[in-house]
């Protein structure tokens, strides 16, 4: 086998040497450089915590099983398809306490812990006028928040809420008139 000429040796040991030192400073100078490429998952579209979540697409049909009132879809349902059961104020009473009475308060009057430090103060749920809404009004209430002019006063709970959540909460909310209409106790004298 003929021999290597020792210039060419050099040469490739020299160009060896060369491509090391490249790729090592590559790599060390990539942390500076930050070259661009669509496969990095952190420059990919994204959604960060605090910015709006993406809204349920208009039209989508629940996957829990009990029917839902979306506007648009069917204008047939227009009531509540679970009966206000004690086991559905009793889930309701509880998801109130999950979600709702931090603004809403332990007495349903608008003095939770953050709803006395809200601009909009949160309504009294024991009203005569939240008591004389429609249960679909309260579900929409509750599925869209209440947007004034752009301002969130109430957020939109659809997302932390399932449907079946929804309207044990409107039958909870409801139950609180009745609650209200026994008779109070007498005073004593
Ligand atoms: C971040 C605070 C906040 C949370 C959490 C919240 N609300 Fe409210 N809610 C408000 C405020 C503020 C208003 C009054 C808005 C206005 O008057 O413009 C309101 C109003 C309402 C009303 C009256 C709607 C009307 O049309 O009169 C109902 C019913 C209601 N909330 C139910 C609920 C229920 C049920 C939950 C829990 C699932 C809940 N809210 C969670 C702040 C909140």
């Amino acid at each position: 086998m003929k021999s290597i000429h020792p210039a060419y040796k050099i040469l490739l040991s020299i160009a060896i040497a060369l491509a090391a030192v490249a790729t090592i400073v590559a790599f060390g100078l990539y942390d500076v450089i930050k070259v661009e490429w669509v496969s990095f998952m952190e420059i990919q579209a994204s959604y960060k915590p605090m910015e709006e979540p993406l809204p349920v697409a208009s039209r989508s049909i629940p996957i829990e099983g009990v029917a839902a009132y979306v506007a648009g879809i069917d204008p047939s349902i227009t009531k509540n398809p679970v009966p206000a059961d004690k086991i559905s104020v009793e889930r309701g009473r509880l998801l109130y306490s999950v979600t709702c009475i931090q603004c809403h308060g332990e007495e349903y009057n608008g003095n939770g812990i953050v709803g006395i430090a809200l601009v909009t103060h949160p309504a009294d749920l024991t009203s005569a006028v939240v008591q004389s809404k429609l249960d679909v009004d309260l579900f929409n209430t509750i599925s869209n928040g209440i947007i004034v002019k752009g301002q969130i006063h109430m957020p939109a709970l659809n997302e932390n809420l399932t449907f079946r959540d929804r309207w044990d909460l409107v039958n909870f909310i409801h139950s609180l008139k009745a609650a209200a209409e026994q008779p109070a106790p007498t005073p004593k004298p």
